[in-house]
């Protein structure tokens, strides 16, 4: 089986911030990419817009050097590389006055798509909206971009709503969360609803609990100002591993358009119960007198902002009464693992008596690296001796289960990026869902400031604080490894 490219007519796509650190690392080397696959028909224009004051060439050997550190597979090939940033250009632009703005008017085409990336910070979205509107820049086909951090809280992500809805249509606002552009997030749902196998089984009468790890091996250096404002609740817990928690836990809809999945998605968001204090843990790494703790890489020896939360949810519906989601993330990690862990009920009734040992069946969809499915099933130990039960694996890599093509694949921002294009917002938050998302998450943190919580520390390259630990134990049951 091999992937397919799905061919796009020609679009404009302008993306302010084009000097900044996503738009050269992330947005520019996924649209070479794709650019690469052939998928682009003549005529693409790509148009970087920032204040820094560059020409044209100036702007094509920055994305050229770039390309060659975050694209270098395809830049082996001279030739592309060169047709691709023939289609680069660039205008000096203030979002917050008019300087610039009718030089970009000259350059963009009519009739055809017309996208803006809005790669900088959120104070930026109201202005930027506003000018393009201003300068008439916004066609029917036009859309916007907007990236993470979607407001601080829900008060601030309610104003970015009602701000960007002065100018556009919700159709034609695309939030990112680029855990929902990574294939095998995507993978979720085709696991769910494309097997008859799993669904009779997916709710709480089989299933025990679920966790989902999002484990990172890096710390937070470079971003400590963004980092220590936000901590791993608003950062990671709030939109990645929310969305995780939605494809899980949702009904099926009825079908894969973008409001049939992003209404399921907000019912779960919804059901959700408040968290109990006692019912989340917060940690902060520390380098163990290595000068690399938290706290010293942010510069505030009394910092309490966390680098790691774990927590136990419910979600109050039908499907899921009764069986928790236990959710953690943190930096610092002994390994980068994202990894859903779906923990089947032990079977009603041992045939074989309690010797041999109560086993359950266990669903891990491995995320990122090594992306896969394995199911932990229950055999007989081969040989004589009774009958002795071992759990073995079954487990499908989906690198060597689907061929050498689909070894590498493909970044979260390519299919992004071209669903953009497409107007496919499926895999694009709605407004409504981020607020709904806010308004669970608010709380919590309110509730620690109320109370004065120091988070706990936790050893870097550690699998998190010790608490973490009892949050399952006080249950009954226990974390699953995390493996690189
Ligand atoms: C970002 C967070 O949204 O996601 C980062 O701001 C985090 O703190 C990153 O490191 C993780 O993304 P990925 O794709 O590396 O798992």
């Amino acid at each position: 089986m091999v992937s397919r490219v799905i061919p796009v007519d020609p679009f404009d796509l302008v993306i302010f911030g084009g000097t900044g650190d996503l738009a050269q690392r992330k947005i520019l080397p996924a649209l070479f990419r794709r650019f690469c696959s052939g998928q682009w028909a003549e005529g693409v224009q790509i148009i970087g817009a920032a204040r820094a004051v560059h020409d044209r060439t100036g702007f094509q050997t920055m994305v050229a050097e770039s390309l060659r550190t975050h694209a270098a597979a395809q830049c082996q090939d001279e030739g592309a590389l060169r047709a691709f940033l023939d289609r680069v250009d660039y205008v000096t632009l203030d979002g917050c006055s008019n300087e610039g703005w009718d030089q970009l008017s000259d350059k963009l085409n009519q009739d055809r798509v017309r996208a803006f990336y809005f790669s900088v910070g959120p104070r930026l979205f109201g202005p930027l909206a506003e000018r393009i509107k201003a300068h008439d820049l916004a066609t029917p086909s036009t859309r916007i971009v907007v990236e993470k951090p979607f407001g601080h809280d829900l008060e601030s992500a309610r104003a970015l709503n009602a701000t960007l809805a002065e100018y556009f249509r919700e159709s034609q606002i695309y939030r990112i969360d680029h855990y929902l552009g990574k294939e095998t997030v995507q993978n979720l749902m085709a696991v769910r609803f494309g097997n008859m196998l799993f669904e009779p089984l997916w709710n709480s009468q089989y299933v025990d609990h679920i966790q989902i790890t999002v484990a990172e091996s890096v710390g937070i250096d470079g971003r400590e100002e963004y980092y220590e404002r936000a901590g791993a609740m608003r950062d990671m817990m709030q939109n990645h591993l929310m969305q995780l928690l939605c494809l899980i836990a949702m009904e099926p809809p009825a079908k894969f358009d973008p409001d049939a999945v992003r209404d399921e998605k907000l019912k779960v968001i919804r059901a959700l119960d408040q968290v109990q204090p006692h019912h989340i843990v917060r940690g902060q790494f520390d380098g163990g007198g290595s000068g690399n703790g938290y706290r010293e890489t942010v510069g505030n020896p009394r910092s309490t902002t966390e680098s790691y939360v774990a927590l136990r949810a419910h979600i109050s519906n039908w499907r899921w009464a009764g069986t928790p989601f236990y959710l953690r993330t943190g930096k610092r990690l002994v390994a980068r693992s994202s990894v859903i862990n779906v923990m089947f009920k032990d079977a009603p009734h041992s045939i074989f008596g309690e010797e041999a040992g109560r086993h359950a069946n266990v669903l891990s969809i491995r995320l990122q690296p090594n992306e896969g499915i394995t199911l932990k099933v229950t055999i007989k130990e081969p040989g004589p001796g009774g009958m002795r039960l071992v759990d073995v694996p079954l487990d499908m890599s989906f690198a060597e289960a689907l061929g050498s093509g689909n070894q590498d694949p493909p970044d979260a921002y390519e299919r992004l990026v071209m669903d953009v294009i497409r107007g496919n917002q499926t895999l694009f938050m709605r407004g409504d869902e981020v607020e709904a998302a806010w308004a669970w998450t608010d709380p919590i943190i309110a509730g620690w400031h109320a109370r004065g919580d120091v988070p706990k520390p936790y050893e870097s390259g550690s699998t998190g604080p010790g608490d973490a630990e009892l949050l399952m134990k006080r249950d009954g049951r226990r974390w699953q490894g995390i493996n690189p």
